[in-house]
């Protein structure tokens, strides 16, 4: 297993749009191991595959405190969604920045597991929210664009200014 390199907002690959996984082979499964660990030593509740890079749709995410309810998800539709509320996020790839967005309350998704097998799952609460930001991701949008414009660019000069700090 490896730790991957999260790319960081505003990187630009962040902004790609992901391909369907036409085959779920050893290759995606080393992937979805690689994200896995990347996602827990970080540590983070959900990682999307375009986060490291890797333009394929495929989510990682484990929202359990034990940090041993790994859900995968490969080529996530999300079939049904219901409600509305505002939840507090944060992004590996935009550290120490949390805001409110607005999603729904409750989603039904379907997608193949890590042996390409189908299923359908129901969330609410904090796996409905990652759920929804994962898969922003995989369509190459990053949760801080539902803010204002005003709030991007202070965003966008306070993460430059912690990375020179920490430089
Ligand atoms: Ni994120």
């Amino acid at each position: 297993m490896a730790i991957l390199p999260i790319l960081q907002y505003p990187d630009e690959r962040l902004h790609k749009v992901a391909k369907k996984i036409d085959q779920v082979d050893n290759g995606i499964r080393k992937l979805v191991r690689d994200m896995a660990e990347t996602m827990y030593s970080a540590p983070g509740v959900g990682l999307a595959a375009t986060q490291v890079d890797q333009h394929i749709r495929l989510i990682v995410i484990d929202v359990s405190e034990t940090h041993d309810d790994l859900k995968v998800f490969i080529n996530p539709e999300l079939i049904q969604g219901a409600g509305q509320k505002e939840n507090e996020e944060g992004c590996l790839s935009v550290p120490g920045i949390y805001e409110k967005v607005s999603r729904a309350e409750r989603v039904t998704v379907r997608a193949l597991d890590e042996h390409g097998k189908t299923f359908t799952l129901e969330a609410e609460g904090l796996l409905a929210v990652c759920i929804q930001h994962e898969m922003d991701h995989l369509q190459g949008k990053v949760f801080v664009e539902y803010l204002s414009h005003l709030k991007q660019t202070r965003i966008r000069s306070k993460l430059k200014k912690q990375r020179r700090e920490t430089l």
